[in-house]
């Protein structure tokens, strides 16, 4: 049984992977998504027609909570085509305003949960090309004040990657990780629960299949990192020519 999963698939980017990787990969037999609201993952498998959706409705950070996915790997023994961590969540604001539960959550969801995805999947990505993407942000080009876990867990996701990106290939396994800057998706709801975004950061919202079909053109062709925009693209390379304790005094 040839597969897809995808994590964090009730809404925003990850359900758009589920969208464009039913579209686009005919022969997989089914796409295995995840995330906390039943309802929302019911809702997308009535939706996809051209392939059957398996759900796992479940806490992604918790631990005891990944057993039924790992059952099901263990019953149908799938080659898994296409890892997908889309899961994750950020809240705006300096560390001492969020709750310990808000900084240590992004920690355990952006970081631990999708290190313990990986893990368990790998033994079951497929022996001829996989691929494994990982949702990072351009968050993670450069430490934020204000969005200081957030950051720092992106920064985990895409030092993740381009490692085990490396590491992977002689199993002919590609680790993108995708870096766009603000998405229109439901991510805002969470993110500003204490403290609203910046205007300029309103402005410039990509469009959520724009960045999924890059990601997913970007996974097909090897790359390491997937960066949708060019203004996402300049600011990743001003990251890379100007220090970043210069940089950090004007990041808000
Ligand atoms: N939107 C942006 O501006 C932006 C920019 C750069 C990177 N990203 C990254 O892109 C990824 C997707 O974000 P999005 O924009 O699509 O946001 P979103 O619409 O809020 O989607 C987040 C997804 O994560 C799932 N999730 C949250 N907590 C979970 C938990 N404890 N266990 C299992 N699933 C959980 C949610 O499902 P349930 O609530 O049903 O569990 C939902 O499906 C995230 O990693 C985010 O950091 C977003």
């Amino acid at each position: 049984m040839r597969i897809a999963v995808v994590t964090g698939a009730s809404s925003g980017i990850g359900k758009e992977f589920v969208k464009q990787i039913a579209n686009r990969y005919r022969t997989l037999d089914e796409i295995w998504v995840l995330a906390r609201r039943t309802e929302r993952l019911l809702e997308l498998a009535e939706e996809i027609k051209s392939v059957k959706i398996r759900c796992f409705s479940c806490d992604l950070t918790d631990k005891r909570r990944f057993v039924k996915y790992k059952n099901a790997l263990k019953k149908y023994n799938p080659s898994i085509r296409i890892l997908v961590n889309a899961a994750g969540y950020g809240i705006i604001g300096t560390f001492r305003e969020l709750k310990e539960e808000d900084n240590v959550g992004m920690v355990e969801l952006n970081c631990t949960a999708l290190t313990r995805m990986i893990d368990i999947s790998l033994p079951y990505m497929s022996k001829k090309q996989a691929n494994i993407i990982n949702m990072a942000s351009s968050a993670a080009f450069l430490p934020q004040p204000s969005f200081a876990v957030y950051a720092a867990s992106k920064s985990y996701v895409l030092s993740l990657s381009q490692a085990l990106n490396q590491e992977l290939k002689k199993r002919r396994i590609t680790v993108t990780a995708v870096c766009p800057g603000p998405v229109d998706t439901e991510f805002f709801d969470i993110a500003e629960v204490y403290n609203s975004v910046k205007v300029y950061k309103k402005l410039f919202r990509a469009n959520a299949c724009d960045v999924v079909s890059l990601a997913l053109k970007d996974a097909y062709h090897k790359k390491a990192v997937s960066v949708y925009g060019f203004s996402m693209k300049g600011f990743r390379l001003l990251t890379k020519l100007l220090p970043h304790g210069f940089m950090v005094k004007f990041i808000k």
